[in-house]
Order: structure tokens, then C-alpha cells, then sequence
């Protein structure tokens, strides 16, 4: 009995693996319900009584070997044909299942889009703090300390006191922060978040987006801001849009005009999105106050320039008709999927 084990070990030893279908047949030669090694526990039956325990230990310790070897072999070859319960099936031609792909944000593209308009007639971009001192939010633009033109816009403020820091509450401040590092001629736009604090509904929201805009440079006119606006109006609105510039009041700008475009809706006529006046309010704009320009160190017997602000929710409203607000803060995912290319 002892032989017939040692020559079954030489022959497991012997057995050359080197295929999945090798690694098959191996296990059912050696170890499969009709192997060898299951023959040699039937042959224990005939074993006198006192060697049954060892001629066992020596079947156990052989049928290990043989279990080592086949796992080795598997790791290899994997057991893609080993016929066992374990078998892995795996169709590749099956059609794979949908991902889900997000989508931006209309606020990120109407963003976008400005920013893409202004590119190709030269602006760049610039970016600033959320948080402002009083410097770059109000002082610098023209905004004395106790001037009422502060009221108009409900400021969140963050610390009281000498160094007072609030949220921006537009994104000129950026432009102050652009004309104080750099030399004219500049031409720049500021997208970013701004804050006020002003009940939520749908028509007003204690925060929004902006895109201002700032042109410096020689004998910069007031024609020069009306033609850039309009043009601006006809990449975003399309070519028929017109413009028309009503006279109104910012601290930092003078000349300064709120621009109304044609009704995209209507072109005009008159319906219920424009109130029935063919015509619809997109931005503040004019020429930069010369209080403005020294403030920020700018020589105003050399230069001149004009500053505009928009706001981008109501960019987008115009565009895709969002008639409230708060969806654009509200993550409702029936409104954001609309976004969605090829919705
Ligand atoms: N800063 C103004 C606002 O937030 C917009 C504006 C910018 C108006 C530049 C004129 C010139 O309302």
C-alpha cells in the first residue's frame, strides 16, 4: 500500500500543468470523485486495523499535495474550464448598461457663454475674494461712508468695527482690485457670485451671479460701451436683437444707463414676459467716474473707460424662460435634466 502511494505521488509530481485543459485533467485523474486518490481510500478497507491511522495520514497528506498543486496551477491559468460549480461565465457581447452622466448647471452656461462673447473681442477674466472690506466693495467706487447709495444694496455683513468685512455685494469689486495691480489699457470681465440680503422669492435671492465688465484704455467713448453692449446682445440673444440705454444712477459710473433688450419672446410686439413694452431689462452700465480711476491710481487726463454689470440668472431666465428664481439653487433634479445635451 505504501508503494502504490509513493508511486502516485511520483506521478503527481510528474504531472506537467501547463494549460487550463492540463489543470482539468489533472483534478480528475488525482482528485475527482472516480480518482486515483479516492481509489486509495476505497484500498484502506484492506489495510490491517493498526496501520489504518497512518496509511490514512499519508492518503490526507498526498490528496493536500495533489489540491496544492491543482490550486497553483488555477491562479495561472484560471479556471474558466475547470467544470466545477465555480465557473465563471461572463457574455462581452451583452450590451452594457446606461450611465448616468450629469449634467451643468444653466447658470455655469449662460456663464460660460458671456465669458466665451467677451473673449473674442478681448476681455479676459478676473476673479476676486467673496469676502470684501469696505475698500473694494464701496470706497473705491465711489461710495462715501454715509452715502445713501449704500441702502442699495442690502449688505451681509461679516465683521463691524474699524476692518469691516462683508460678502460682496457685486463684482466690482474685482475691478477695483484689477485696476489697482494692473496698467491700462484693461479690458476684463468679473463672473462670480455676489450677495444681498433681501427676502427669497421668485424674483429676488440673497445670492445671484454677475459678470461686470471694465474697458480702459486712450479716448475710450460712450459710443464704444454702447456698441460692445450691442453686440454682446446679438452673439447672446441672436441678430435681430436690438438695444435700447435708459439714463439711471450708479455711484461709480457717469454717464450712467440701464440697457433694455427687444423681447426675445415677442421681438417687440408686446406679451406678458415683457410686460406688454417689447422690451426687457439685461444690465447697469456706464462711463467709469472719474473719482473711480484715481481712486485706483489711473491717470484720468490719459485715460477714460466704461464698466457694465449683469446678472446671470437673469441672462439665463431670458434664455431658457425660468420663470422662478429659486430653481436655480434648488438641485431639483426635473429642472436640472432639461440641461442635459440632447435632453
Ligand atoms: N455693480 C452694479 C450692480 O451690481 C452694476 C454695474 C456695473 C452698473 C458697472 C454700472 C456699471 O448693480
Amino acid at each position: 500500500m505504501k508503494d502504490k502511494i509513493a508511486a502516485l505521488e511520483q506521478s503527481i509530481i510528474d504531472f506537467k500543468i501547463q494549460s487550463a485543459g492540463d489543470a482539468e485533467n489533472f483534478r480528475i485523474q488525482f482528485l475527482g470523485s472516480k480518482g486515483e486518490i479516492k481509489g486509495l481510500y476505497a484500498d484502506l478497507k484492506s489495510v490491517p486495523n493498526e496501520d489504518k491511522k497512518s496509511v490514512g495520514q499519508l492518503i490526507n497528506e498526498l490528496r493536500a499535495k495533489a489540491e496544492n498543486k491543482l490550486e497553483e496551477a488555477k491562479a495561472n491559468f484560471g479556471n474558466e474550464s475547470s467544470g466545477s460549480k465555480s465557473k465563471i461565465t461572463f457574455d462581452f457581447s451583452r450590451p452594457g448598461e446606461n450611465v448616468n452622466s450629469g449634467s451643468h448647471h444653466p447658470l455655469s452656461l449662460v456663464r460660460k457663454e458671456i465669458i466665451e462673447i467677451f473673449n473674442r473681442i478681448g476681455f479676459n477674466v478676473s476673479e476676486g475674494p467673496e469676502i470684501e472690506d469696505d475698500w473694494h466693495n464701496f470706497s473705491a467706487l465711489n461710495f462715501p461712508p454715509e452715502h445713501p447709495a449704500r441702502d442699495m444694496q442690502d449688505t451681509f455683513f461679516i465683521t463691524k468695527g474699524e476692518n469691516e468685512m462683508a460678502l460682496r455685494t457685486h463684482t466690482s469689486s474685482v475691478q477695483v482690485r484689477v485696476m489697482e495691480s494692473q496698467k491700462p489699457p484693461i479690458r476684463t470681465i468679473s463672473p462670480g457670485r455676489v450677495y444681498r440680503n433681501e427676502a427669497i422669492s421668485a424674483r429676488a435671492h440673497c445670492f445671484f451671479h454677475q459678470v461686470e465688465g471694465l474697458y480702459i484704455d486712450k479716448n475710450v467713448s460712450f459710443a464704444d460701451l454702447k456698441q460692445t453692449l450691442l453686440f454682446f446682445a446679438r452673439e447672446m440673444f441672436g441678430e435681430k436683437a436690438q438695444i435700447r440705454l435708459r439714463p439711471s444712477y450708479f455711484p461709480f459710473t457717469e454717464p450712467s444707463a440701464e440697457v433694455d433688450v427687444s423681447c426675445t419672446l415677442c421681438n417687440g410686439d408686446g406679451c406678458n414676459v415683457c410686460k406688454y413694452s417689447g422690451w426687457l431689462e439685461i444690465l447697469g452700465c456706464g462711463m467709469v467716474d472719474p473719482n473711480v480711476l484715481e481712486a485706483s491710481g489711473i491717470d484720468t487726463n490719459e485715460y477714460s473707460g466704461f464698466a457694465f454689470g449683469m446678472g446671470v440668472e437673469r441672462i439665463a431666465q431670458l434664455k431658457y424662460r425660468v420663470t422662478d428664481l429659486r430653481l436655480y439653487s434648488e438641485n431639483d433634479l426635473r429642472f436640472l435634466k432639461q440641461f442635459t445635451p440632447g435632453y
